[in-house]
């Protein structure tokens, strides 16, 4: 396995769509162990291949306290939503920015495994938050694109102001 490298907002990669799996071979379940890999070591609790520069449908989660459940979803769909919910979010690629972002509070997803099997799978709370912010990355959208104007302005700004510190 190997740690990937993560792109950061406001890279122009992270607004590429990503295109779906046709065979969940060898290579894709080694992305997605690379993945799993890179957000554990973060660390994180969930990643899309996007923001590894990889333009496939491929995510992995794991909201449990103790790591122990990793989730694979590869060419995920959304069937159902219902209801509404503010979370703070974050993200791998906009390091330090946490801003409340409104979403369904259930969705009902179906998607392939690692095997090329499909599942359903049914999610509330900070599952059901994580599966659309993913399922976000593979459309090219970041989080911060929900917030105004005035705000993502601020946060591009801080995050160049970083780089500039750190490279
Ligand atoms: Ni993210």
């Amino acid at each position: 396995m190997a740690l990937l490298p993560i792109l950061r907002y406001p890279d122009p990669r992270l607004h590429k769509k990503a295109a779906p799996v046709e065979v969940v071979d060898e290579g894709i379940r080694k992305l997605a162990a690379d993945m799993a890999e890179t957000m554990y070591a973060a660390p994180g609790i969930g990643l899309a291949a996007t923001q590894v520069d990889v333009h496939k449908q491929v995510i992995v989660i794991d909201v449990s306290e103790d790591k122990s459940r990793l989730l694979t979803f590869i060419n995920p769909v959304i069937l159902e939503r219902v209801g509404e919910q503010a979370c703070e979010e974050g993200c791998l690629s906009v390091p330090g920015i946490y801003e409340k972002v409104v979403r369904a509070e259930r969705v009902k997803v179906r998607a392939l495994d690692l095997q090329g099997k499909e599942f359903t799978l049914e999610a509330d709370g900070l599952l059901a938050v994580c599966i659309q912010h993913e399922m976000d990355h593979l459309q090219g959208k970041v989080f911060v694109q929900y917030l105004s104007r005035l705000k993502q302005e601020r946060i591009r700004t801080r995050l160049a102001k970083q780089s500039r510190i750190t490279a």
